[in-house]
C-alpha cells in the first residue's frame, strides 16, 4: 500500500513513485510548498491501486524502468522526475511510459510546486478568509480576529491568523504567544518582497492547528502588497481558514487582503461617536469588499441599539457582542480570546466559523 502523511481521507492526493530517499525528500518538500500532502509508493506494485485515481503521478527516475516493466496503464498527468544527471537517459523511457513531462531537479522545482498546488486547489476547497477592521481605535477588532482564529483551530480547521496592522502592537500578544518561537513579518519577507511559501507554515509560531503571522516589536517596516498577496495565496492553498486583522487606515497590503477576503466585518462599539468614526472607515473599506457587515460591541452607555448602528452605517448587522469583563482580565493574563469556548465572543465566533465553513465549531471544553 502507498504510504502518506496525515491527510484527510477524502482528498485525492498526488502519487509519488520512488524508493530514492533523497529524491523523495525533495519531492515532499516541494509538495509542502504547494500546500499538499502526497501518497508515496516505493515501487510499481505499491503504486498500482493509486495509479489511475491520483490527480498527478510523479515517477522517480529510479522507478521508470520498473514501472515500464510492470506495464502500468497509460494515463494523463504523468511526470518523470529526477535530478540533473540521473534523468537524461530517461527521455526514451518517459516516452514509452507516456509521461507528459520530464522534470529535472533542481531546475523544475518551481514548476513542480505549481503542479502540486494545482492538485491542492482541485482536491480540496481553498481556505475561507475573513477580514476584521475596527470602526474606531480600540473597537475590539483584534480581539475578535484572535477569537475567530482560536475558534476555527478548535474546530480542527488549519488556520492562519494574519496581522496586517503594523501599528497594532503584534497579534501574538492578543493570543499570549509573544514567547513562542517563530518568524514574524519583517523577517519573512525577502528584500524583493517575495514570500517563501513553504517557510510560511513551517516557520511561523504555531500551536495545534493555528499559525500566526504577527508583527514583531522591532522597527516599523512596510510589508509590500506583493508579499501579502503571496502569503494569502499560499495560505489559501495550505490552510482551511484565514483571519486577517486590518489596520483602520488601509495601505496597499491591507487593500490586497480585503479584496481577497470572503467576508469583512467592521467592529463598532455601541456609541454615537464610534458610529460616526466607523462611517469613515466603512467609506474607505467598502469599495474593496465583496461582503461587508457590522459587528456591534457593547456596552451601550447611551442605549444605542446594534440595529441602529448598522442602519446608520447602511450595512447588514452580522452580530453583536455583550460586554464581557472577564475577557479583558483573561487578555491581561495572556489568555487567548475564546479559548474556553464559552461566553458572548466565543459564541459569536462559533457562529461565524460555522457559517463560513460549514464546520460545527466546538463549544466549551
Ligand atoms: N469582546 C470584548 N469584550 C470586552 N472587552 C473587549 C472585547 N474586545 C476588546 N475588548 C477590550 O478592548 C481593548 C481593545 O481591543 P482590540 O485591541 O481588539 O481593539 P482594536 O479594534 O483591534 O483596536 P486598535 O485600534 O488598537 O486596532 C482590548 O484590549 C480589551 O480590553
Ligand atoms: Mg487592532
Amino acid at each position: 500500500m502507498p504510504s502518506r502523511t496525515s491527510a484527510p481521507p477524502d482528498r485525492r492526493l498526488p502519487l509519488v513513485v520512488t524508493s530514492d530517499g533523497e529524491l523523495l525528500e525533495d519531492l515532499l518538500r516541494l509538495a509542502a510548498a504547494g500546500g499538499i500532502e502526497v501518497e508515496v509508493a516505493a515501487d510499481p506494485a505499491a503504486a498500482r491501486t493509486r495509479w489511475r485515481p491520483s490527480p498527478l503521478v510523479l515517477v522517480g527516475s529510479d522507478q521508470a524502468q520498473p514501472c515500464l516493466r510492470a506495464r502500468l496503464p497509460r494515463r494523463s498527468r504523468l511526470v518523470l522526475v529526477g535530478r540533473f544527471g540521473d534523468v537524461e537517459s530517461g527521455w526514451q523511457v518517459a516516452e514509452l511510459l507516456g509521461a507528459e513531462h520530464v522534470a529535472v531537479l533542481p531546475a523544475a522545482e518551481p514548476w513542480l510546486v505549481d503542479r502540486f498546488a494545482d492538485c491542492g486547489i482541485e482536491g480540496g476547497a481553498p481556505a475561507r478568509m475573513v477580514a476584521l477592521v475596527g470602526g474606531r481605535g480600540g473597537a475590539g477588532a483584534s480581539v475578535l480576529a484572535g477569537g475567530l482564529a482560536v475558534t476555527a483551530a478548535r474546530a480542527r480547521l488549519r488556520t492562519l491568523l494574519l496581522d496586517a496592522d503594523p501599528l497594532g502592537g503584534g497579534l501574538d500578544l492578543v493570543l499570549g504567544w509573544e514567547q513562542l518561537e517563530g518568524l514574524r513579518w519583517p523577517a519573512l519577507t525577502a528584500a524583493d518582497g517575495r514570500v517563501d511559501a513553504p517557510a510560511l507554515v513551517r516557520a511561523l509560531p504555531s500551536r495545534g492547528d493555528l499559525v500566526v503571522l504577527s508583527w514583531d516589536r522591532g522597527d516599523l517596516i512596510a510589508v509590500p502588497a506583493e508579499a501579502v498577496a503571496a502569503t494569502l495565496d499560499a495560505a489559501r492553498r495550505s490552510r482551511d481558514f484565514v483571519v486577517v486583522d486590518l489596520p483602520r487606515q488601509l495601505d496597499d497590503a491591507a487593500v490586497t487582503a480585503v479584496q481577497a477576503a470572503d467576508r469583512t466585518f467592521v467592529v463598532v462599539p455601541a456609541e454615537l461617536r464610534a458610529t460616526a468614526a466607523a462611517a469613515r472607515v466603512v467609506a474607505a473599506v467598502a469599495p474593496h469588499c465583496s461582503d461587508l457587515s457590522v459587528i456591534v460591541r457593547g456596552p451601550a452607555p447611551g442605549r444605542l441599539r446594534a440595529t441602529e448602528v448598522a442602519k446608520a452605517l447602511g450595512l447588514p448587522l452580522a452580530g453583536s457582542l455583550r460586554p464581557e469583563p472577564g475577557l479583558c482580565r483573561g487578555l491581561e493574563r495572556g489568555e487567548a480570546p475564546a479559548a474556553g469556548g464559552r461566553g458572548p465572543l466565543a459564541e459569536l465566533c462559533q457562529r461565524i466559523v460555522t457559517e463560513l465553513t460549514g464546520q460545527p465549531a466546538a463549544g466549551a471544553a
